[in-house]
């Protein structure tokens, strides 16, 4: 008999992993034979890996493969349920319970009455939509005493997974190696559609197809999505919010970031637009809660929707990114939201208009500084250069791999090098027009109704009739929210730094003449700019737009704001777009065979797709971390660090006075532990955007707490997952039951969960 040993003296029968590959040849044949030979590969690495090593390298799994990939190794760090359990097509699993919240966030079904639980950052347009200056939710918070107090949300969804398929074969197929990148799509979009309408599914579900490992496979998804959620609860934003952007990816933290909806269903529980008749939607599962509390060393996981990473770069790219792209964004946002606020503090309604605006652009702008600092720290580009030689050394050690491979280093530094100023200029282009100059953002939406409106000629005026409802209530959304002294700011402001900043061959002419105009004073132009420009309030727009078709769009494309706008555009359409989706279309080609090579050259390695807002799950332990020589930082944070943090009257730290009072009097119920309420905790889990709402669980699969951020010091893991130092963060549910019951005075809805002790196996219920 052999044996392979691996890592802490564990040893293994081979001929388990002969049986295994065998069994995997019967079924799964189809798999096309380059990604046969990968999962191959993974089933040896499922054996020859431990624990530790997985739990080092991070990793978000796809839930179909974890009964192939994972499950060993997640059991044996501590998980008690099966590859069932946590994923089936024929019977309800843990699957079940996890929603995709309005595509951007993930959350959670904690109750059969379609009770579910995500952020209050995830529900915080739908709570600001609710919110007025005489009734603020924001502010003061919000519970629906019964169903008929929950409030409708038009446009937000939710999203359940009903399976996963692996689609490579079909959607490959016909894909040759000689194949240009356009035949490639082409052919790709074609084999997609084919499968769409293949695919069995009922008619309320749909198909997504998505690539994985930048295009070397390919997964289908059969979702189904309801369309009416109402908003159940949110905490004020002093317990939802607390420690604001200045916490805001820092540990040691103390945010109840957590809000509830409710997914309302047809009567026969299927998806239906909203209606009075709907009824509270069951769930083919929904999370149990633990009321036992989490320790060091448990075991966790986070099942989600992690939106996007890139753990696989060259270190030319990481290098780019973090020297050129990051640093240059960090400071445009730097200089917009100084700007903003200013403003925010010195008003209250400016404060609502902008409080989620900020919020998100604050949100990457720290992020970006962390990462590059991260980057910096864990020598990231220097590991990834060390990881590219052993790389190539093995292309090279073999001729067949080195005519197919030995290339590709020199090749992405060739291309990343052509790259870097339409890369540059790209990333200035979002930020000022599409992110942080509301007027050029506004411009830009005109301008596209503008170019249709010519484009249409004698249905010109069909077409505006058309699109003029859309247009309207666009604006009425935009002027809601906006304030035009704050905008006029961040406009002086950052076009001087996009004028400063890009390229000098791909500025508009126009702009570049109005700057020499008003002799580089920007705020000059600015003044004048505003003053006479409709767009910025809604008074002159709303008359503009009542005029008859031709003479409004003339209007339009006098407006001086507009005028600057559209300069902008048509000179980054002109000169940047097209080289820069060049460039980026060969880096992606050379993107996906290093990845290939990567997997083919390394067969003891475990891969795992970049995330690409598909379910995933993730998994690791309650875990403190270093985050510098001589400090160690705890995993767990308790209401007393809320007390510690509080500041009276700040807009960050301030804690409500029926929060204190219950503080004073130590009313916990039956949340306290050891005479304490947990608040926060932080594990090994590798985690990202998208991930926020997602559900913490235990090894039994109960709720523990709820995922919304990352570890500053380890925010770099997007780009390069180092398990000494990136850690999620989490809201103890425990914190959340609390807060809705003793706080909230809203203990009916704790009535609806189910609550249990998994470590002493009572049913509180
Ligand atoms: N950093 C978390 C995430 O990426 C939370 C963001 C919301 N909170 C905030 N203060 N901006 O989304
Ligand atoms: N707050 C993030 C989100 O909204 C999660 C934090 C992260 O990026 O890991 O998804």
């Amino acid at each position: 008999m052999i044996y392979i040993e691996y890592a802490q003296n564990h040893y293994l029968n081979l001929s388990v992993i002969i049986k295994s590959n065998l069994y995997l040849l019967q079924n799964q044949k189809k798999i096309n034979m380059r990604f046969f030979r990968f999962l191959l590969l993974n089933v040896v690495a499922l054996f020859i890996s431990t624990s530790t090593l997985t739990a080092q390298d991070g990793g978000m799994w796809i839930p179909s493969l974890v009964k192939q990939l994972n499950i060993d190794d997640m059991q044996e760090m501590g998980l008690e349920l099966t590859a069932d359990d946590l994923y089936s097509i024929n019977n309800s699993s843990v699957k079940d319970a996890i929603v995709h919240f309005g595509g951007g966030c993930t959350a959670e079904m904690i109750s059969n009455q379609g009770l579910m639980l995500t952020n209050h950052h995830c529900g915080y347009g739908e709570i600001q939509a609710h919110s007025t200056l005489e009734n603020n939710y924001l502010k003061d918070g919000f519970w629906a005493k019964n169903r008929d107090e929950e409030l409708e949300n038009p446009g937000l969804t939710a999203t359940f997974i009903i399976r996963i398929e692996d689609v490579t074969n079909a959607v490959l197929s016909g894909v040759i190696a000689e194949m240009n990148e356009d035949e490639r799509s082409a052919q790709i979009s074609k084999n997609i559609a084919t499968l769409n309408s293949g695919l069995e599914k009922e008619e309320s579900q749909d198909v997504k197809v998505k690539s994985f490992f930048d295009g070397n496979q390919y997964f289908a998804f059969i979702t189904e999505t309801y369309k009416d959620v109402r908003l159940v609860g949110a905490p004020p934003s002093m317990i939802g919010k607390f420690g604001s952007d200045t916490d805001n990816w820092v540990w040691p933290r103390h945010t109840g970031d957590f809000s509830m909806f409710r997914i309302y269903a047809s009567e026969d529980n299927k998806p239906a637009e909203y209606s009075e008749k709907n009824v509270p939607y069951q769930p083919k599962h929904f999370l149990p809660i633990s009321l036992d509390g989490v320790e060091e060393g448990d075991f966790t996981m986070v099942y989600g929707f992690p939106g996007r990473t890139q753990e696989y770069l060259p270190s030319v790219a990481i290098k780019q990114l973090k020297e050129v792209i990051n640093s240059a964004r960090i400071e445009i946002r730097n200089k917009a939201l100084k700007i903003v606020d200013k403003e925010m503090r010195a008003d209250e309604g400016i404060k609502i208009q902008y409080a989620s605006k900020y919020a998100r652009i604050a949100n990457y702008w720290k992020k970006w500084i962390g990462e590059n600092k991260g980057l910096e720290a864990s020598q990231a580009v220097v590991k990834r250069e060390k990881y590219e030689a052993e790389l190539m050394e093995k292309i090279n050690s073999d001729s067949v791999s080195k005519v197919k491979y030995g290339n590709l280093l020199s090749d992405f530094d060739k291309s990343y090098a052509e790259f870097e100023k339409y890369n540059l200029a790209n990333n200035f282009y979002s930020e000022i027009v599409y992110r942080n100059v509301e007027v050029l953002r506004l411009s830009y939406i005109l301008n596209s109704f503008v170019n249709k409106y010519e484009e249409a000629g004698d249905k010109g005026d069909e077409y505006f009739k058309s699109k003029k409802p859309r247009i309207d209530s666009y604006l009425k959304g935009f002027y809601k929210n906006y304030n035009s002294e704050v905008d006029k700011k961040v406009f002086a402001t950052l076009l001087q730094e996009y004028v400063e900043g890009v390229d000098k061959s791909f500025l508009p002419e126009y702009l570049l003449d109005e700057v020499d105009d008003y002799k580089n004073n920007y705020t000059k132009m600015a003044d004048k700019v505003f003053a006479k420009s409709a767009l910025i309030n809604d008074t002159d727009m709303f008359m503009l737009l009542s005029k008859s078709p031709s003479s409004v769009i003339a209007k339009i494309k006098k407006d001086p704001a507009y005028k600057i706008g559209v300069s902008i555009i048509n000179a980054y359409n002109a000169k940047v777009e097209p080289k820069y989706s060049e460039i980026n279309a060969e880096i992606k080609k050379l993107q996906r065979t290093y990845m290939a090579a990567q997997i083919e050259m390394m067969p003891n390695k475990k891969f795992y797709p970049d995330a690409n807002s598909t379910l995933r799950i993730t998994w690791g332990k309650v875990d403190g971390y270093e985050p510098k020589d001589g400090v160690y930082y705890y995993p767990k944070t308790y209401l007393d660090g809320i007390m510690e943090k509080y500041v009276p009257g700040d807009y960050e730290f301030n804690v409500p006075e029926k929060l204190r009072k219950i503080y004073d009097e130590k009313d916990f119920g039956i949340y306290a532990e050891n005479g304490k309420i947990p608040v926060g905790f932080i594990g090994t889990n590798h985690t990202t955007g998208g991930n926020s709402g997602s559900p913490a669980l235990d090894a039994h699969g109960n709720l523990i707490g709820l995922n919304f951020d990352r570890v500053w010091e380890g925010t770099m893991s997007d780009i390069n997952y180092d398990a000494n130092i990136c850690r999620n963060i989490m809201v103890d549910v425990k914190y959340i039951l609390f807060i809705i019951d003793k706080y909230g005075d809203a203990k009916y809805l704790i009535d609806e969960m189910k609550l249990v002790r998994p470590k002493t196996t009572l049913i509180v219920d």
